[in-house]
């Protein structure tokens, strides 16, 4: 028999090494899947960020954060010498965050699912912006009511270079380059895993520039 004169699904087959990396239990790193989110994403965040800018909070320990940050949804992250907190209103205005863009909550719930959480609602969306230098030291998230949702976190600009860790902070962290649009997702056994980035190499980035930008969902009230 002869072979067809031309394979109409060639195209079609997965030829590609697998894009979902396990870095736990129920941890996932889903490379490259935002990227064909970032034309309906980037002018959502220029949105938010226009009504909530980015600005430089300052830890209970009263140590300037080198991370800008800002938020969107129902709950935002804060630090103040007070203490590390959610809150309805962006203290710098004193008005409600901005809502989470609908691309937003489409984007992390489609990640969620891909890593196996079927039911993610996100109240919380943290906006990191790293220039280079920046980092974030261990820590887990652990500020939210319940630990039962996992973290989506979006990674958009300049590589950095991401510490899994375990549920000390001195157990041995995996390091996890990521790359723009690459998207990391815990929960489960692993929600309450140590986490943080090394220092943002120099670099620029064609689409973002010089700097990285992280969105983390959250459930958190
Ligand atoms: C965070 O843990 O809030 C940020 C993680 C990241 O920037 O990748
Ligand atoms: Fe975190």
């Amino acid at each position: 028999m002869k072979p067809p004169l031309l394979d109409l699904f060639a195209d079609a087959q997965p030829q590609q090494a697998p894009r979902n990396e396990q870095i736990g239990e129920q941890s996932w790193v889903l490379r490259g899947f935002a990227l064909p989110w970032l034309d309906r994403l980037l002018p959502a965040l220029n949105t938010v960020l226009a009504a909530a800018p980015f600005r430089q909070m300052v830890t209970p320990g009263g140590f300037t954060m080198s991370v800008a940050l800002s938020s969107c949804g129902t709950l935002g992250w804060t630090t103040d010498r007070s203490g590390y907190r959610y809150s309805g209103n962006d203290p710098q205005t004193g008005q409600p965050w901005p809502a989470m863009p609908e691309v937003f909550v489409q984007l992390a719930q489609a990640a969620a699912r891909e890593a196996g959480f079927a039911e993610f609602v996100p109240d919380s969306c943290l906006i990191n912006r790293y220039v280079p230098g920046a980092k974030m030291s261990l820590h887990q998230d652990k500020n939210e009511t319940s630990y039962a949702a996992p973290i989506v976190s979006v990674s958009l600009g300049l590589p950095a270079m991401f510490l899994f860790g375990g549920f000390e902070r001195s157990d041995k962290t995996q390091k996890v380059p990521l790359l723009h649009g690459d998207i990391v997702v815990w929960g489960g056994v692993d929600r309450l895993r140590y986490h943080g980035v090394l220092p943002i190499k120099d670099g620029h980035h064609p689409r973002l520039g010089e700097q990285r930008i992280n969105f983390t969902f959250r459930t958190a009230g």
